[in-house]
């Protein structure tokens, strides 16, 4: 994999880049749609290309390997074979999802044991067995086996938690480098860097995951919890250590805002459920605002979806869809999760075409006044 930084900003540390892989580029700022079992709940692999322009998609490590289970991803190919995506995908490596099952599972040097949240038989995820999953996937990105803390931990286990993840982190790379792709194009290891809302850990962890030189590098651990502030102050603690060289994402964020947010702190790949869980659930983010379509106000609103939207979703009409999702209609979630992604992949291409003419941080300060409004 390799990253060309193509324009960086002076009033701001956003970039534009190209983040090269075998199975095609990515151009960043970029956010990743989320596809959890193998995929993006409820749109075509053809309607993540063509209509919403996705250039790389996020698949979960621990989803994906309780089911439909490894072996039958290795037989089908691989998951760009099974899911029928041609273009890159990154896997999260389960130690978010893992931790988020909370009493199911158990933490310990060798790894973290826990409970499958479909028939609750036991497994055991260590730093080694999640390379070779990922391996497996075939994923063209890996991400790290870590511990994500709440946002509300104390300093102390913050700090425990973070060593645990930086020896698991060796383990990673000893495992990830003595191992090899298995479906002819190559796969790069992405470490997490932690450390909570603490300054001094988050400075440690960038000093830390540095000594890999990796292809890439994730911040986690924020957007668990603690303050929009502490977020913000956290990723700019981290982007102003970490390489220039290197492609930086910011993982589970977040909100349009959010994002606007963490290109002009440096961050240059996102993911999150928001577009399509949000969606389903009636909530729909346009360049003029935040509309809740269940609300009675678009009954009778025959006006389209959005009249600036570039999917062909944004055609049908505001009661359409409202109907649809008050009916519990499949189709009012497709159309809403579609209408969603394509407007957070219109909003990083703006900002990248915004960088590349030099009026990014005009642009996201008018755009971060809009998205807060409520239509
Ligand atoms: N997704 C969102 N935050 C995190 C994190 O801290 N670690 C991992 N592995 N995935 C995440």
């Amino acid at each position: 994999m390799q990253f060309e930084l193509q324009k960086t900003t002076d009033n701001s540390r956003a970039r534009a880049g190209v983040i090269t892989t075998d199975n095609g580029t990515i151009e960043t700022p970029i956010f990743m749609p989320v596809g959890t079992a193998g995929s993006v709940k409820g749109i075509h692999t053809r309607d993540i290309k063509e209509d919403i322009n996705a250039q790389i998609i996020l698949g979960n490590t621990y989803h994906l390997y309780l089911r439909p289970g490894i072996d039958v991803i290795e037989k089908a190919g691989g998951l760009h074979k099974f899911n029928r995506w041609d273009r890159p995908i990154l896997t999260d490596s389960g130690g978010f999802q893992v931790f988020s099952l909370g009493d199911i599972r158990k933490l310990s040097e060798e790894g973290a044991r826990f409970q499958s949240h479909i028939d609750g038989s036991y497994h055991m995820f260590t730093p080694e067995n999640v390379m070779d999953i990922q391996r497996t996937i075939g994923a063209d990105i890996i991400m790290a086996f870590d511990e994500c803390t709440p946002g509300d931990a104390d300093y102390n286990y913050a700090k425990k938690s973070l060593e645990l993840t930086q020896r698991w982190l060796e383990r990673c790379f000893k495992q990830f480098n003595s191992t090899e792709p298995k479906y002819g194009y190559s796969q790069t290891l992405f470490p997490i860097v932690q450390g909570n809302t603490f300054t001094d850990l988050r400075k440690a962890a960038v000093a830390n995951v540095k000594t890999f030189d990796a292809d890439g590098y994730a911040i986690g651990g924020l957007s668990v919890g603690e303050t929009e502030q502490e977020m913000y102050e956290m990723t700019e603690v981290c982007t102003a250590d970490l390489p220039e060289n290197k492609p930086r994402y910011l993982m589970g964020v977040g909100t349009p805002v959010n994002i606007l947010e963490g290109i002009h702190r440096g961050i240059d790949m996102f993911d999150c459920v928001m577009p399509t869980r949000n969606g389903r659930n009636g909530m729909l983010f346009t360049s003029e605002g935040i509309i809740n379509i269940r609300n009675k106000k678009w009954e009778n609103d025959h006006s389209p979806i959005d009249e600036n939207g570039t999917s062909f979703v944004d055609q049908y009409s505001k009661a359409y869809l409202r109907h649809l999702i008050i009916s519990n209609e499949m189709l009012g979630a497709q159309i809403a999760s579609q209408h969603n992604l394509a407007f957070y992949l219109w909003l990083v291409k703006t900002a990248r075409q915004k960088i590349q003419s030099g009026d990014f941080v005009s642009w996201k300060n008018e755009m971060v006044l809009k998205l807060k409004e409520r239509l």
